[in-house]
Order: C-alpha cells, then sequence, then structure tokens
C-alpha cells in the first residue's frame, strides 16, 4: 500500500524521534517541552482516582462533546456567551486537528509566526493547507506582514501561541494583541489561538486573550497537559458554537469522546480547593529553574550567542553564531545533553534562523548546570 500523498511530505517530530536518545541514561534533555514530573498534582488527584472504582458510569461511553459537569464548569470559568460553547479534546493536539479537519480545504492558506510549533505544522500539512510564515519580533507577529497577508483576501485562519510561545518564548504586547484581533475582524480571518503555556506566567502580569479583543472571529485552544499531566491527554477548544459543532462531528469519527474517566478527575482536580496552590509552586520552581538556566547561561557562552528574556513558559531560544544546528544538536546529544535545533521549527525552503530551544522546566538546577557545561563544549566544537 502506497503512503497518502498528504502524509510523504510530513516531516516526523524531531523531538518524537530523539526521545529515546533524550531519556538514555547519563544524557541531560533540556530538548522535551516536558513539565517537571515530580511536582504532577497526584497528592491533589489521589482521592479522586481512587473514587474511580465506585464510579462506574464513568466508564460507560460518553457524549462526544465532553463530560457534562466538565462543560458546565468551563462554561462558567471562561465566562462563556449563550452562543459558545466547548468540545473537550484528547489533548489540545486533537483540537487543532479536528480544526483543521473541519475548516480547512487543500490549498487553503492558513498563516502563522516563524519560527513555528511543529505539531501545527504537521496538522496543516497533513490538510494540506498553503501555510505562509511571517516572522515573529520581541513582541508578537510583524504586523506589516500580517495584514499585507490578509489583504490578500485568501487567508482562512490565523494560527497563533501569544503567551509564551513554542519554541520562542514570545509573549505579545497588549498592543499587538488588540491589532490582532482588529485586523482578524477586519479581513475576516478566524484567529486560532493556542494557549497551552498560558498558565505559566511567573513574571509581569497576565495579558487578556487575544480572543477577548474578537470573540466571534476566534477558536480558542487550552491544554491541561501543563498544569495537570500530559499523560491524561485532555484539552479542550473554545468558541462560536456554530463552530465548534463541526468539530464534535469531525470527533465522533474520530475517537467518539475523550476519556470519561480522566475527565472527571480533571475536573476535580481544578476544583479542587488547592489547586491554585499548586499552580503558584509550579511557577515559582520554573522560575527558579528559569533564572539558573539564564545566569548560567549568560555566564558561560561564548560570544555570538544570545537570548531573550521570558516571562514564563518552559523555553529559552538561544540564538547562535551562522552554524549547521542539526550538527550543534547531535554534537550536544554525544556531549549527554538534548536540545532541539531550530531547522525543526521551519517549513522547508524557509529561511532558517540558527538557534537551540532549551527546555528550563524538566531538569533540577544542579542539572541545569551541567547541561549548560555541556552545551557549550558542543556549541565550541561546532562553531570551531
Ligand atoms: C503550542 C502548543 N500547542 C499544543 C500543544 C499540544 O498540547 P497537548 O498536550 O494538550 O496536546 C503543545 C505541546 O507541547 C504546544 O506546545
Amino acid at each position: 500500500m502506497k503512503i497518502a500523498q498528504s502524509l510523504q511530505q510530513i516531516q516526523p517530530s524531531y523531538i518524537r524521534e530523539i526521545l529515546a536518545d533524550a531519556q538514555a541514561e547519563g544524557v541531560i534533555s533540556l530538548a522535551g517541552g516536558l513539565p517537571d514530573g515530580e511536582s504532577f498534582p497526584m497528592a491533589l488527584m489521589a482521592q479522586s482516582l481512587n473514587n474511580l472504582a465506585i464510579r462506574p458510569e464513568l466508564f460507560q461511553y460518553g457524549h462526544t462533546a465532553g463530560y457534562g459537569p466538565l462543560l458546565d464548569y468551563f462554561k462558567q470559568t471562561y465566562q462563556q456567551a449563550d452562543n459558545h460553547s466547548s468540545v473537550v479534546c484528547t489533548g489540545s493536539q486533537q483540537g487543532l486537528d479536528l480544526i483543521a479537519r473541519a475548516f480547512l480545504n487543500p490549498g487553503d492558506t492558513v498563516v502563522m509566526e516563524a519560527p513555528s510549533y511543529l505539531g501545527a505544522l504537521q496538522v496543516f500539512g497533513l490538510a494540506q493547507a498553503n501555510i505562509e510564515s511571517i516572522e515573529q519580533r520581541f513582541d508578537g507577529p510583524d504586523l506589516t506582514q500580517l495584514e499585507a497577508k490578509f489583504a490578500t483576501g485568501n487567508v482562512v485562519m490565523f494560527y497563533a501561541v501569544p503567551d509564551f510561545h513554542n519554541p520562542t518564548g514570545v509573549c505579545w504586547s497588549l498592543a499587538v494583541r488588540q491589532k490582532v484581533a482588529q485586523l482578524c475582524i477586519q479581513y475576516g480571518v478566524t484567529l486560532i489561538e493556542d494557549v497551552p503555556y498560558r498558565e505559566l506566567r511567573f513574571n509581569g502580569n497576565a495579558q487578556p486573550l487575544v480572543s477577548s479583543f474578537c470573540k466571534d472571529n476566534a477558536l480558542v485552544l487550552r491544554s491541561f497537559s501543563k498544569i495537570a499531566t500530559p499523560g491524561i491527554r485532555l484539552g479542550v477548544v473554545t468558541g462560536k458554537t456554530e463552530w465548534i459543532n463541526p468539530l464534535i462531528k469531525v470527533k465522533q469519527s474520530s475517537d467518539l469522546h475523550s476519556s470519561v474517566p480522566m475527565q472527571a478527575v480533571l475536573l476535580d482536580l481544578l476544583s479542587h480547593g488547592q489547586f491554585n496552590e499548586h499552580l503558584e509552586t509550579l511557577r515559582a520552581l520554573y522560575h527558579t529553574r528559569y533564572l539558573t538556566l539564564a545566569e548560567q547561561l549568560n555566564q558561560k557562552l561564548p560570544a555570538g550567542c544570545k537570548f531573550n528574556h521570558v516571562d514564563g513558559g518552559m523555553f529559552i531560544w538561544l540564538s547562535l553564531p551562522a552554524c549547521d544546528t542539526y550538527k550543534l544538536a547531535k554534537a550536544a546529544i554525544d556531549n549527554n545533553v538534548a536540545v532541539v535545533p531550530s531547522a525543526v521549527f521551519y517549513r522547508q525552503g524557509e529561511t532558517i534562523y540558527p538557534a537551540v530551544r532549551l527546555n528550563f522546566t524538566n531538569a533540577a538546577e544542579a542539572e541545569l548546570e551541567t547541561a549548560v557545561d555541556r552545551l557549550v563544549t558542543a556549541i565550541n566544537k561546532t562553531l570551531g
């Protein structure tokens, strides 16, 4: 059997491919977007998990849109208007896939910032969309480039990660948020606002969602991977009911529904009296780790390497002098530290800025120090 044409051009996820190497004994991984496993809120979920054994009704087939009480919780928490609703998905990654399958025909144009979240590149690639990239500045997308794309009249959606972007860590300013929302309304482009890192802000004040300025022109993807655990595989898409209904239809044919027992556990967790405390602890831990990594880099990096400060999320984007970033990532893993080369975050044929993505949430502080020593050795070796 031949592989479908749509799949032939998709690059496998570099990060998933190197996961085995990155997890090998002795290797410190700054590669994955892994939250700190020891901070999983197991204690807050323990009672709920224990109770599953006496709640057999949760193990019956459920509704495709999601577990009713969880949907009610979202309605209230997100203060959804009467004409808005939610669909729970198997990780926000599935939400993205549902959106692409429900709303894109081959050749339709999707705009994204470059570099881009790899999982989104894969989804839009599989949907055979025409992906057009615009550059990212320190405070969000290049607005001139964005408007020029929108003005062609061909753009169906703009996919964005405005809070602590993956891979760059950039968080959009308020002015950029307002302008992007205005442009989406003006040109009739749907904003796909993907916010898995939004709750991981450890510095400064939260910015409003971009979609709060263009509620009827947006679909919002939220993930519970970073604030609960990735293994429960739960996310949610919210937006106008007339746009959520097609997603539910696609999900019916995809997996019928996401795990109901896990949705019930998630609801118990989100409503737990100590959940906010858990989030505070997590933010404080990630802040400390970020400061450690940043300080180590500042002390040890060779000339020509630089990075911007981040106020949250999971990543530092380390810009490098001209070099082959795959070669550097290989030299790094040979030296027992895993990083992700910038090339994997760009589409083929695009200008690739030499950089590596460094995760600071999974390794402990002492490991971060050793990781930087190893990385600097690999950088010096690669740059000659
Ligand atoms: C920007 C972005 N969107 C979506 C996802 C997928 O998250 P989930 O685990 O909810 O599927 C990730 C995962 O790292 C991500 O970085």
